[in-house]
């Protein structure tokens, strides 16, 4: 089992300096099964129920390191700091934008995309969903400005479809239409705006974007534009299984 000092796994975990953890140690604010833990430099075992046995200024600790997250992106929220607006680490507690090693997004969504946004603080876990070869597939809900023609899935399935500047074809993409204006499409790629670009090479334009599935893994219903929930291993798997 994995063990850090108490100092270092606090600071790591964005509750302060550790000097500042030194000093909460010797106040007694830090807790592990109920009992006061007063000495900073004192290795703490990692287990994994570690966060429901230990409290820090009265409140239990924050996840241990290996966070795997399912965000609900609302609207208006950027993935990055190129991107002006707030960014979606706005939406996570205030410690946690302090975190060593720091949660990333896994990829990103447009400001204007909304839908499942995995983040993490895993490395291995995130380049094991973004490399190429992984080939996660990634389903998207659009709503286009014009009704189908009726030749887009054709064309999205030929593995032929070249965008605007890029000299090498997009892998074929799976369309399912669900009326005039509305279809969802699978990409087993991420190119830069991949989804509107394809409809805009299809003399389409999509009018809104909704990611509902990332590999096998779904949105949950019930997480509202916004929320977040930290993902079991069971749901982390799933991201791999289509
Ligand atoms: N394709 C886009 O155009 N935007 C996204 O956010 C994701 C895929």
């Amino acid at each position: 089992m994995k063990a850090l000092r108490l100092d270092r796994l606090l600071a790591n975990l964005g509750y302060g300096s550790r000097r500042e953890i030194e000093g909460l140690a010797r106040a007694r604010r830090i807790l592990r099964d109920g009992a006061p833990l007063t000495d900073a430099s004192a290795r703490i075992p990692l287990d994994p129920d570690l966060p429901a046995r230990m409290s820090v200024m009265g409140e239990l600790l924050d996840p241990l390191p290996g966070l795997c997250l399912m965000l609900h992106k609302p609207l208006g929220v950027t993935c990055s700091h190129k991107e002006a607006g707030p960014l979606v680490y706005s939406l996570l507690p205030e410690r946690w934008r302090r975190r060593d090693p720091a949660l990333s997004t896994v990829g990103r969504l447009d400001k204007e995309t909304s839908g499942l946004l995995l983040l993490t603080d895993d490395g291995a876990l995130l380049h094991r969903i973004i490399a190429p070869k992984a080939k996660v597939a990634k389903r998207y809900r659009v709503t286009l400005a014009r009704p189908l023609q009726g030749d887009e899935a054709a064309i999205l399935s030929s593995g032929e479809l070249m965008l605007e500047g890029e000299d090498r074809p997009l892998l074929p993409v799976e369309m399912e239409p669900q009326d005039a204006t509305h279809c969802t499409v699978t990409l087993h790629e991420g190119r830069y705006h991949q989804v509107r670009r394809m409809f805009a090479a299809l003399g389409n334009h999509v009018d809104a974007l909704h990611r509902d599935k990332v590999g096998g893994l779904a949105l949950s219903d019930d997480l509202a534009a916004g929320e977040y929930r930290i993902l079991g291993p069971d749901e982390i798997a799933a991201i791999f299984s289509q």
